[in-house]
């Protein structure tokens, strides 16, 4: 078990575009599980293998409730091949940006086509959290974070905050 450290903004690595994955390897399913320890870790229901500092397009998701069994997805250079019409709208955060929720409508459903963790390509439609959280996800991995939502004047308060919290190492939260 290995938990990774999550980079936060205003690092610039959380800009970058991911690099397609080409073969599931040893290293890669090393990556899948660190990912999943440090998700859990945190009591996020994602994460990017960017938001450990490796670019590379894989993402690990589990969004079932606490009273539920843990539902592990990993997703391997996922593509998004279909967008409903229908939004829904969800109040996110991200473990890359520290105390910070945006309200942010996405389509309700989509399609994805992803490899798997045995190296197969798999297609799943979804809806809901999981929807939302995929797409959250998918973002990252081109280097897209939620306050990109925002107009610039509100994204650089919110990074501003969270660059002078870090620096200050008497606060504490409780
Ligand atoms: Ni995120």
């Amino acid at each position: 078990m290995s938990i990774k450290d999550i980079i936060i903004v205003p690092d610039e690595t959380l800009k970058k575009i991911s690099d397609p994955v080409e073969k599931v390897g040893e290293a890669e399913k090393k990556l899948i599980n660190d990912l999943f320890d440090t998700m859990y870790n945190s009591n996020g229901i994602g994460l990017a293998a960017v938001q450990v500092g490796v670019l590379k397009r894989i993402l690990v998701v589990d969004v079932s409730t606490k009273e539920e069994k843990k539902k592990p997805m990993c997703f391997i250079n996922p593509i998004i091949r279909k967008l409903s019409d229908d939004m829904s709208i969800y109040e996110e955060g991200c473990l890359s940006i520290p105390d910070t929720f945006i309200e942010i409508q996405r389509p309700k459903i989509c399609e994805v086509e992803f490899i798997d963790i045995d190296g197969k390509i798999n297609n799943l439609k979804c809806d809901g959290l999981l929807s939302t959280c995929l797409q959250h996800e998918i973002n990252h991995l081109d280097g897209k974070l939620i306050i990109d939502h925002l107009s610039k004047l509100k994204r650089d308060l919110i990074v501003k905050k969270i660059s002078k919290n870090k620096k200050d190492p008497d606060r504490i939260i409780v």
